[in-house]
């Protein structure tokens, strides 16, 4: 659905950007009209309610496939590019989470709540490069640490981050199939779109009295047990959550 509304959205700015040049064809060089059907797929996209992070990508489409016209890239350049970005961003399209990581504030952090649960087990569900999981796995290599991540290129990367990492386990399945009994301390960086799926799945079934953390996206309607403000450049805040109170 999103593909579709991608595509719908740069091909009615194509339409209106040409229309436009043909009811009043004005003196402007392809890279005015570029930009000008940019900011329209950019704003069609938005009339859509496409997710915001399909802003860039339009904005930069045409500009980027003129830059490679001009510059004569080989042809298989652009598959090898559509092959990583993939294999990076996997189920982008369908309306998944994308790829964006978390600072080294938020592993900290969660470094001390995991000590301060006293927590054996944990999961990273959505869990990117490993950013959090490697910091965490190594400050505490009594926890079974496990990483759960659906996008091959970032799996693959996560595996290799944590070959040496004998406490993790890198999967590459998705969240949703992962039965949430066996953690202690559960943390999610997604997105607000699934939250309220999240919410339903941790409640029936996490354990009572584990912990569910969330950076950035809270469980609508749910009262967090706390919300840590956290100073990094996203000035993140991890909400979390207790099991049989919320
Ligand atoms: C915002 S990133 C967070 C990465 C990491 N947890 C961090 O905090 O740095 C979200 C990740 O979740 C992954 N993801 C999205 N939906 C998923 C699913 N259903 N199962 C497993 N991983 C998923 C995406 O591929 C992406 O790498």
């Amino acid at each position: 659905m999103q593909l579709f509304k991608a595509l719908l959205s740069q091909l009615l700015a194509c339409a209106a950007v040409l229309g436009i040049h043909t009811l009043f064809p004005l003196p402007i060089s392809v890279w005015q009209a570029a930009a000008m059907q940019a900011c329209l797929a950019a704003l069609c996209s938005r009339g859509f309610r496409q997710p915001v992070w399909w802003l860039p990508i339009h904005l930069l489409f045409i500009p980027t496939v003129l830059l490679g016209l001009s510059w004569q890239v080989p042809a298989w350049l652009y598959l090898l590019i559509l092959l990583l970005l993939t294999l990076l961003f996997w189920g982008t399209v369908k309306g998944d989470v994308p790829l964006f990581l978390s600072s080294s504030a938020v592993s900290d952090t969660l470094i001390e709540i995991v000590q301060s649960e006293g927590a054996q087990t944990f999961v990273d569900i959505g869990a990117g490069l490993a950013t959090v999981v490697v910091p965490l796995a190594k400050a505490r290599q009594d926890m079974a640490v496990v990483a759960l991540e659906r996008a091959p290129l970032p799996w693959l990367l996560a595996t290799w981050r944590c070959r040496n990492l004998t406490n993790v386990r890198v999967g590459r399945s998705s969240f949703w199939e992962q039965d949430l009994r066996e953690f202690d301390v559960v943390f999610a960086f997604l997105s607000p779109l699934v939250m309220t799926k999240i919410g339903e799945k941790i409640r029936r079934e996490m354990r009572a009295g584990c912990l569910f953390v969330s950076s950035s996206f809270p469980i609508p309607n749910s009262e967090p047990e706390s919300v840590i403000e956290l100073n990094d450049r996203r000035k993140t805040k991890l909400y979390c959550y207790r099991i049989g109170r919320f």
